[in-house]
């Protein structure tokens, strides 16, 4: 009988029964490899328990079930807690610590039942010297150095574990398949094994991903569809500092993120994140700015930069980091006809301090000032936050949770804050803080810069 085969793109996951040069799906060259199809299809499963339907208002779920590993930054960022059955993902380049806080995660998690971290990459121990260094010793955490699915799923039969880690799933391999570790199809079936586990089990499981070049998890972007809970974590290797990011959850609100240290001990939560950010920045200096950005439920506030210098060659430069570019040459453009600042022919570089990603619209009116304020080398005044989204005609439009942002900002010893001025009627102002709602951009940095 002809062995019966398939050919997987390695880079998106995409299928085809014959080779092709080029990926139809993701456009990639070469990256088809022809692969054994499974003996017998795996069929596929209920998220759950099965059985005959239920009322809703029968199904038992509530939010007491989560389970808090008392690292609130994790916690907040999982959306309150670990939920049962759930499958996380954690992805993030080599060496930026998603090993440290797993362990460090279900050392704690283990309080609250058996814990089995499987290691597929490290030797146990190499992972117990490391916790010796987190003070990892909770009694009831397991480690089994195992990279076969088949073991693995026989020695959690065995264990019985509360929660389970996978530290990585490409690691991982099963025998029905004939493909290397790490292949797309590899890692699709151990993925959809691991899951009926954390379903039908009940048991929550984390799953480490690697991430290739282009910053993606590698492996099918179908893995991504498959877990729960999908968290990145980010940080400059040169800095300390590690943020971890909900990209997809289905049991909290994306965008929460919490922000790390990493010591010599191992990680360390940061929970007044924009006192660090904005630790370093220095006071009465032309182009700095303090922007406040709502990440998930909590507003950070972060120092942005700006230099805006004449330009030697014929093509001005343009460059943003932590911000997009884009929306950076937008605000260039409306400082120049609204406000008549000539900017053209400058040199422009926007930045955000501490290694943060800024997304919201929120940061614009930071964005105008910093860059007027380079631009006509006159300081922002210390002790100011500015937000609100600025519009292509020059207005300023209101943004989400006002009050939040103005509370923190409060708490941190700012006593002004520039504001639009649809903002204004839904907030109590906090003693000692000058609200200054804004229209237009003209109006904001209208005696902002004396
Ligand atoms: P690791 O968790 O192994 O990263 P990943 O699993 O994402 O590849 O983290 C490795 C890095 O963290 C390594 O460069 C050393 C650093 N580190 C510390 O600075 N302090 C510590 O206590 C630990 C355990 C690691
Ligand atoms: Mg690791």
């Amino acid at each position: 009988m002809k062995h019966k085969t398939v050919f997987s793109c390695q880079q998106c996951g995409h299928q085809s029964p014959k080779w092709l040069g080029r990926c139809p799906d993701c456009a990639q060259w070469n990256t088809l490899v022809e692969e054994a199809l499974p003996a017998a299809k795996t069929k596929g499963r209920a998220p759950g328990p099965a059985g005959r339907p239920q009322r809703l208002q029968e199904v038992q779920a509530a939010e007491e079930d989560r389970i808090r590993c008392g690292i609130g930054e994790f916690d907040r960022v999982l959306g309150g807690g670990v939920v049962p059955g759930s499958l996380t993902l954690i992805g993030g380049d080599p060496g930026i610590g998603k090993s440290t806080l797993l362990l460090q995660g279900v050392d704690r998690l283990a309080a609250a039942g058996l814990a089995l971290y499987v290691t597929g990459e490290e030797s146990t121990r190499q992972v117990k010297l490391r916790g010796e260094r987190l003070g990892a010793c909770a009694e009831n955490l397991y480690l089994l150095a195992e990279t076969s699915l088949e073991a693995i799923l026989e020695r959690v039969k065995e264990l019985n574990p509360a929660f389970l880690v996978i530290d990585s799933i490409q690691t991982v391999f099963t025998a029905a398949l004939e493909s290397a570790p790490g292949s797309v199809s590899q890692v699709r079936e151990c993925a959809g094994r691991l899951m009926q586990l954390a379903k039908g089990e009940g048991v929550p499981t984390f799953l480490v991903g690697h991430v290739t070049k282009d910053g993606a998890i590698a492996g099918p972007r179908m893995l991504e569809h498959m877990v729960d809970t999908v968290l990145y974590f980010e940080g400059d290797p040169g800095h300390p500092y590690r943020i971890l990011r909900a990209v997809k959850n289905r049991f909290g609100s994306t965008n929460e993120i919490g922000v790390f240290e990493m010591q010599e001990k191992g990680l360390r939560e940061v929970s007044n994140p924009s006192e660090l950010f904005l630790a370093e920045r220095p006071e009465g200096a032309a182009g700095s700015s303090v922007v406040s950005s709502l990440e998930g439920s909590r507003p950070i506030l972060v120092e942005l930069q700006a230099l805006v210098s004449g330009s030697s060659f014929g093509t001005p430069r343009r460059t943003a980091m932590g911000i997009d570019h884009n929306r950076v040459s937008l605000l260039v453009a409306v400082l120049e006809k609204k406000v008549g600042l000539s900017l053209l022919s400058q040199d422009i570089f926007v930045n955000v301090a501490g290694g943060v990603r800024l997304d919201e619209p929120a940061v614009d009116l930071g964005v105008l000032a910093a860059l007027a304020s380079s631009h006509l080398n006159r300081p922002v005044p210390p002790r100011t936050l500015l937000f609100g989204e600025v519009g292509l005609a020059g207005e300023v439009r209101a943004v989400s949770r006002p009050e939040l942002r103005v509370k923190e900002a409060a708490r941190l010893g700012f006593d002004r804050c520039l504001l639009p001025a649809g903002n204004l009627k839904s907030i109590e102002p906090p003693p000692a803080m000058e609200l200054v709602g804004v229209r237009s951009v003209e109006q904001a940095l209208d005696g902002l810069l004396d």
